[in-house]
């Protein structure tokens, strides 16, 4: 073993011993996940081209589509679920990220915005680790889903001039 895994080595060991006690002193925040091994993350361009739809639409106009929120669930389930919950209507050690919290939270505010607050702060410790920049994509697309958007023809993809023209507002009475 040469120094550096050494130093690591002992950085992990020391973490596994100290969050555990901060975890009970922290008074119901949970303790950040053990995320094992973290994928390999490749840096990925801004996805652009003629065909991106950058027009002005909102949430509920079927802005990602359903393959897309099915892999982006998954990372959900995996990494954020355990905080933020299985419908994201939040837990004791994370607020909700749907419903009632997501209206008063993010009202009139663009995905690009949301976007970017969960790809760096989100999951705390490990912020923009645990996918690309479309893997976060793809897991807005499902927190909108579980929010009630539904999925529609045309992709999300990590591209700014299309996040930042589409809207969170509350869902439109028919
Ligand atoms: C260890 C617990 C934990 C995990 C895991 C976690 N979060 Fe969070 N999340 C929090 C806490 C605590 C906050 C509130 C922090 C703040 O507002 O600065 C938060 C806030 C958020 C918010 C803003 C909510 C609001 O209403 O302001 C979003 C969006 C979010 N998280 C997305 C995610 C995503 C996506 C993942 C998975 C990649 C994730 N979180 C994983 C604890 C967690």
């Amino acid at each position: 073993m040469n120094k550096k895994v050494l130093g690591i080595a002992s950085v992990v060991g020391f973490l596994a011993i100290a969050l555990p006690v901060s975890a009970q002193h922290a008074g119901g925040v949970a303790a950040p996940p053990d995320l094992g091994e973290l994928p390999e993350v490749a840096a990925s361009e801004q996805i652009s081209s003629d065909e991106i739809d950058t027009s002005e639409r909102t949430i509920w106009d079927g802005v990602f589509t359903a393959e897309q929120a099915v892999a982006g669930g998954a990372l959900y389930t995996k990494y954020c679920q355990g905080c933020h919950g299985k419908t994201g209507r939040g837990t004791p050690g994370g607020p909700g990220v749907t419903g009632a919290n997501l209206n008063k939270a993010w009202e009139e505010t663009s995905l690009l915005d949301f976007y970017l607050f969960a790809h760096g702060n989100m999951p705390p410790g490990n912020a923009g680790r645990i996918g690309n920049e479309q893997d976060y994509v793809n897991i807005v697309a499902y927190i909108m889903e579980m929010h009630g958007a539904e999925p529609g023809e045309s992709k999300l993809v990590w591209n700014e001039d299309q996040l930042s023209n589409i809207y969170i507002v509350r869902k439109p009475r028919d």
